[in-house]
C-alpha cells in the first residue's frame, strides 16, 4: 500500500489499512446477526474487555437484534514471568452472572493467554453458558487453545492499531484497523 492510498488525515504511525470502516461494520452486522439467532428470547450478558474491547461492543450490541445487558471487567497483566497469562482484576463486573448467559467481547486474540485466564475467573462464577466473541483472530502466537464462537476476522502476523487497539494508549480512535508504517516498526523493533 503506498501513502496515497491511505485515509485523508491518516496518522503518521499508521502504513496501511488492514481492515477498512465498510468491511468491519458488514462483518460485525453478521455477526450481530448470528448471535441474535443463536440467543433468540436468553438474554446474553455481554462482558468486554476495557478499554480495546469497547468499540467491537458498541457496535456489535447494536446489531443484536434480542435481549441483551452489558458489563465490563478490566484487567491489567501480571509482571512475573512466573505468571504468564495471569492477569489482575483492575475494574471487575458489576453484576453477578451466576447463571446467565455470558458472551466475553474481545478486540483480538493472540496468544490466548489473556483471555485463559479470563475465562477460568468467569466460569468459576457459575454462567449458564460462556462464549467468545472476537474481532480478531491472530492465531500464528496461539498458546491456549480457546473455542471461539464468533470471530470477526482471521489476520495476519502484523501488529495493529485503530478500532480500539492501541499503540501506547495511543490511535483507538481510528475508524478503520491499520498496519504500521516501517518507519514505526523499526522503532519498536516489531516485525
Ligand atoms: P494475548 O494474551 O496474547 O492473546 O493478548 C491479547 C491482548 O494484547 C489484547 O487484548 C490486546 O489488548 C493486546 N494486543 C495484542 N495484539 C495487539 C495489537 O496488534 N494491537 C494492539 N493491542 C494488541
Ligand atoms: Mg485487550
Amino acid at each position: 500500500m503506498t501513502p496515497a492510498d491511505l485515509p485523508p488525515g491518516a496518522p503518521p504511525e499508521v502504513g496501511g489499512v488492514l481492515f477498512t470502516e465498510a468491511a468491519i461494520r458488514a462483518r460485525v452486522a453478521k455477526l450481530g446477526a448470528r448471535i441474535a439467532a443463536d440467543y433468540r428470547e436468553r438474554e446474553v450478558v455481554l462482558v468486554t474487555v476495557l478499554r480495546g474491547g469497547l468499540f467491537f461492543l458498541a457496535d456489535l450490541c447494536r446489531a443484536i437484534d434480542g435481549p441483551a445487558r452489558l458489563d465490563f471487567i478490566a484487567i491489567t497483566p501480571y509482571q512475573a514471568a512466573t505468571h504468564a497469562g495471569a492477569v489482575r482484576i483492575t475494574k471487575d463486573l458489576d453484576e453477578d452472572i451466576e447463571g446467565r448467559h455470558v458472551l466475553v467481547v474481545e478486540d483480538i486474540i493472540d496468544t490466548g493467554m489473556t483471555l485463559n485466564y479470563l475465562l477460568g475467573v468467569l466460569r468459576a462464577r457459575g454462567p449458564a453458558s460462556l462464549e467468545i466473541a472476537v474481532l480478531l483472530d491472530r492465531d500464528q502466537r496461539r498458546i491456549a487453545d480457546l473455542p471461539i464462537a464468533y470471530r470477526g476476522f482471521h489476520m495476519p502476523d502484523t501488529f495493529v492499531v485503530g478500532y480500539g487497539l492501541d499503540l501506547g494508549g495511543h490511535l483507538r480512535n481510528l475508524p478503520y484497523i491499520g498496519t504500521l508504517s516501517p518507519a514505526v516498526m523499526e522503532r519498536l523493533g516489531v516485525a
